[in-house]
């Protein structure tokens, strides 16, 4: 069995994305089509600047698939950019005459990576550090989590987020059970309610009206993980610490919460502990009475729904620019403003959903190993059997 990996190459105006993924089994079945659907999610959103107007996201699968299958292999994804033909020269590979505009940066975007990049790589064009920065990196990862998904579908795991807050605004949804997720689907700021969808537009409408930008929270809520995922014997192991830094590794997300996190510090220790009870139809033959904990106890997959809220910052570029420096000449100037987004809140969704899927493939796979399809599900069903051994004996 390989050990599951993913890498992505590519930066934002290059000639596309490239996603090599490694370890997902044989015998699964994918396609473009399904991909697409994903990736299309992450395109939409109220407050999306210009560049998703241009691009229609969909990759192309090069290899590691025969007739619809997975063949155990690695498989080789490419997405390519649409707006590369604007880019030929100032992203051209090959070394370009001097007096061609090659779109050079020198002013510094505060809150992007331009300032420690620039310098740690000691470049003298922020270009060359902001393209790779760029969430545009995103898009590989949906497209490789998009096949994941559907290999945890096939166990039974699905993956789902919405919109928690937008700037101050907050939703009024306490209990995510009454979540209808068709009108999450089509709202497009991934709310759950009109009374949200409404009170979160008026704040992206204030911060496009005053030129600046507004972030917020998301959760991610993956359901039908088996107890048991992840470990804790030793630190690295964990899969609340696998996730947490899955998910701040998405570009501007700057905070996570696993289940109520923050808010349980604000009550007593036996107001937050989620107490089980017998239950002979559940799987593991007891249930909790809640899910203050999100699903992950010591580390481990207690059987509940993971919930993952996760809290993006507002976007760092602005078309009413801040103070900033230029790198080369030192002299004080406005910052760069590139076609940005107002607020990436909901398309940040589902990136959410593909850290989240690549985390729990990668932990699945290293609990339930096999190089089929077939082989993993049997590897599962008789691990999910052994829980019928506990409380059940009188
Ligand atoms: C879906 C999504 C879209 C984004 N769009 C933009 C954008 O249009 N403009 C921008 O400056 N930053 C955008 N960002 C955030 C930057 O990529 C990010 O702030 C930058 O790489 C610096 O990293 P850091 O904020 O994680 O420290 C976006 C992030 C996500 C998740």
């Amino acid at each position: 069995m390989t050990k599951f990996r993913f890498l992505t190459a590519g930066e934002s105006h290059v000639q596309g994305l490239n996603v090599i993924l490694e370890g997902i089994p044989s015998n699964l079945s994918i396609s473009e089509d399904y991909i697409e659907k994903d990736m299309s999610r992450r395109q939409k959103g109220y407050g999306s600047g210009g560049r998703m107007k241009i691009e229609k996201d969909r990759a192309e699968i090069k290899s590691g698939v025969r007739h619809g299958k997975t063949l155990g292999s690695p498989i080789s994804l490419w997405i390519e950019n649409k707006d590369w033909a604007n880019w030929l020269i100032p992203m051209s590979v090959k070394e370009v005459s001097k007096d061609q505009d090659i779109k050079r940066q020198t002013k510094i975007v505060p809150g992007h990576a331009d300032f420690p990049g620039t310098l740690k790589f000691n470049h003298k064009d922020v270009r060359n550090v902001l393209e790779r920065a760029s969430a545009r990196e995103t898009a590989a990862r949906v497209a490789a989590a998009s096949i994941c998904k559907k290999f945890l579908s096939e166990l039974g795991i699905n993956i789902k987020s919405w919109v928690k807050s937008v700037g101050w605004e907050n939703s009024s949804i306490s209990n995510i059970d009454l979540i209808d997720w068709n009108f999450v689907e089509n709202s497009e700021v991934r709310a759950s309610s009109l009374e949200d969808d409404e009170k979160f537009k008026k704040v992206i409408d204030r911060a496009k009206k005053e030129r600046t930008t507004i972030g917020g929270v998301f959760q991610v809520i993956a359901t039908g993980v088996p107890l048991g995922i992840g470990t804790h014997t030793q630190w690295d192991k964990k899969l609340d610490g696998k996730i947490a830094q899955s998910m701040i590794s998405i570009n501007a997300v700057k905070g996570i919460e696993i289940g109520n996190g923050f808010g349980n510090t604000e009550k007593f220790g036996n107001q937050i502990q989620d107490v089980i009870e017998p239950n002979l139809d559940d799987i593991r033959n007891f249930s909790p009475k809640s899910n203050h904990a999100g699903g992950i106890e010591g580390g481990m997959s207690n059987g509940n729904p993971i919930i993952v809220n996760v809290a993006i910052k507002p976007i760092a570029t602005m078309t009413r620019p801040l103070p900033s420096v230029d790198i080369i000449t030192g002299e004080v100037v406005e910052a760069a403003y590139n076609r940005s987004d107002i607020c990436q809140v909901s398309r940040a969704c589902p990136v959410g959903e593909a850290m989240l899927a690549i985390t729990l493939t990668e932990e699945i796979l290293e609990k339930f190993g096999g190089d089929s399809l077939q082989e993993i599900k049997r590897n599962y069903s008789s691990y999910i059997k052994t829980f019928k051994e506990y409380g059940n004996k009188k």
